[in-house]
């Protein structure tokens, strides 16, 4: 059929990967959530001792790992060498540690690599999210959209995904402190030419999908 790639790019507490699972699912369409792929390699980092700080070995570990995601929005798994780790990757040592991954230039363009990869293995209907899909992994995308939301809501939106176990000063420490980190890499905070920000802020999870699949519909 005919090829339609939707461009997603936000920061943390955006409400990017469930907004775009949904989206994916109406449409149809595969679902790719890169940000999975960074953290199966932090793991994977962690869990066998490589030092995040030594370039060369985490551009090895992100070649040489067996990392399965699957593509299907209804259904999330991630496998390292057949082991699931879907769970494990979402664990804050994982998300305290992930930005050192993707600040790897060789790690990065190997699972940018992955990703083309995926998105053409999907038939070029796919729904993928992240950091850099609408300016450096898709940007020839038929739909790009930067899904933005205000500080406060995104501080609000995190706070709800952990279930409240952490205080928000904590919270807030640790969502700006990421974003920070992964900005000296990927610009992920203003929306490049042609790319169409929805800034979901004011909207509740429903409004967000529709808004996005409104952009979907104006432009494909
Ligand atoms: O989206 P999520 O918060 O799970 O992403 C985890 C991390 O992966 C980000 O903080 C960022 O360091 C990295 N990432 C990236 N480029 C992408 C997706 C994620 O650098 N396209």
């Amino acid at each position: 059929g005919k090829s339609l790639v939707v461009a997603i790019d936000g920061p943390s507490g955006s409400g990017k990967s469930s907004v775009s699972r949904e989206a994916a699912r109406r449409l149809h369409a595969a679902y790719l959530d890169t940000g999975a792929m960074y953290r199966a390699v932090t793991l994977h980092c962690l869990s066998t001792g490589i030092d995040l700080k030594d370039a060369a070995a985490v551009e090895h570990a992100a070649r040489a790992i067996e990392l399965y995601i699957s593509t299907s929005p209804d259904r999330e798994l991630v496998t390292l060498a057949g082991v699931d780790v879907t769970t494990a990757i979402r664990e804050p040592r994982v998300s305290e540690a992930v930005s050192a991954v993707a600040t790897t230039l060789g790690a990065r363009a190997e699972l940018i690599r992955r990703q083309r990869a995926l998105i053409a293995g999907a038939g070029h209907r796919i729904v993928a999210e992240g950091r850099d899909i609408t300016t450096v992994v898709a940007p020839d995308a038929e739909v790009r959209i930067l899904l933005t939301a205000s500080e406060s809501a995104r501080l609000r939106r995190r706070g709800d995904q952990l279930g409240g176990t952490q205080s928000s000063s904590q919270l807030q420490q640790q969502v700006l402190e990421r974003d920070a980190k992964d900005s000296t890499v990927v610009n992920f905070q203003q929306a490049a030419d042609g790319v169409v920000t929805v800034d979901s802020s004011e909207l509740d999870f429903e409004q967000t999908v529709e808004a996005v699949l409104d952009v979907v519909h104006t432009v494909a």
